[in-house]
């Protein structure tokens, strides 16, 4: 259970020919609450996850973990030490690693042991469908495939924010609904604080709580509730706020 604030952040990116890609963006995200995040190609989801996971520092502004400052121009808790699970849009798999030792290598660092830690990788082995590809390298594996791996890498851990950068590129429309079930238990269970970036509605309506959109920089618009959406984790919460402001 935990609780994520942006606050105000801004970034400027590239060399010379600079963009300011987030202007001034704050958002706030429930302990256990979805939010589902929309916007334009470019218009820098990407990027406030990237500063959100402790990947990027911000130019301005602030982000906290259950009231704890782990993002600001001067503060900076390193990645590794903010418990967030990303499935980044790039997916970021490791070449020479099997399916296998992609979980292993995440749970090495993690706090479970022995049979707990066996436990915790034959469920996700199962809950994304990689059952006999353990032996296999990125390589070996499909599109769709390499996306399961991503998600499945991401929950090994013992975290407590999600972040989602497009997770389900790539899978057919009944194995995306396997996995988004899946995805939807397992953050339920684990009260998995998330933040959904989707062009796609169905996904965003299927495990958000709320839905916001970048635009030139800025959260714009109100929140809409999904909180009346039928899903797998859209069970709604019927929380207002979650900032544009
Ligand atoms: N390292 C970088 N250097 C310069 N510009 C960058 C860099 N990374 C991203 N950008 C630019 O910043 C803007 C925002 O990129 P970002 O990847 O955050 O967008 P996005 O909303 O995730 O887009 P998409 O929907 O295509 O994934 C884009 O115009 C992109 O070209
Ligand atoms: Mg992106």
């Amino acid at each position: 259970m935990s609780r994520l604030e942006v606050q105000g952040l801004a970034k400027t990116l590239g060399e010379g020919d600079r963009v300011a890609v987030l202007r001034e963006v704050s958002l706030r995200v429930q302990s256990g609450q979805c939010l589902g995040l929309k916007g334009a190609t470019g218009s820098g989801k990407t990027t406030l996850l990237r500063i959100v996971a402790g990947l990027e520092r911000p130019d301005s502004g602030e982000v906290y973990i259950d009231g704890l400052l782990v993002s600001s121009p001067k503060v900076h808790v390193p990645a590794g030490k903010r418990r967030v699970g990303f499935v980044f849009q790039s997916l970021g798999l490791w070449p020479h690693l099997t399916v296998e030792g992609h979980l292993d290598y995440v749970l090495q660092a993690s706090p479970f042991r022995g049979d707990e830690r066996i436990l915790r990788k034959r469920q996700l082995l199962q809950a994304f469908h990689l059952g006999g590809l353990e032996a296999r390298r990125p390589g070996e594996l499909s599109g769709g495939e390499r996306h399961l791996l991503a998600i499945a890498r991401a929950l090994a851990p013992d975290i407590r924010i999600l972040l989602l950068d497009e997770p389900f590129a790539g899978l057919d429309g009944q194995l995306r609904d396997l996995v988004i079930e899946s995805l939807g238990r397992i953050r339920r269970e684990r009260q998995l604080t998330t933040v959904l970036v989707s062009h796609d509605i169905f996904e965003l309506r299927a495990l958000s709580n709320e839905l916001i959109y970048l635009r030139e920089g800025h959260v714009v618009g109100s929140p809409s509730s999904l909180s009346s959406a039928r899903g797998t984790g859209g069970e709604g919460s019927g929380r207002k706020g979650g900032s544009g402001e």
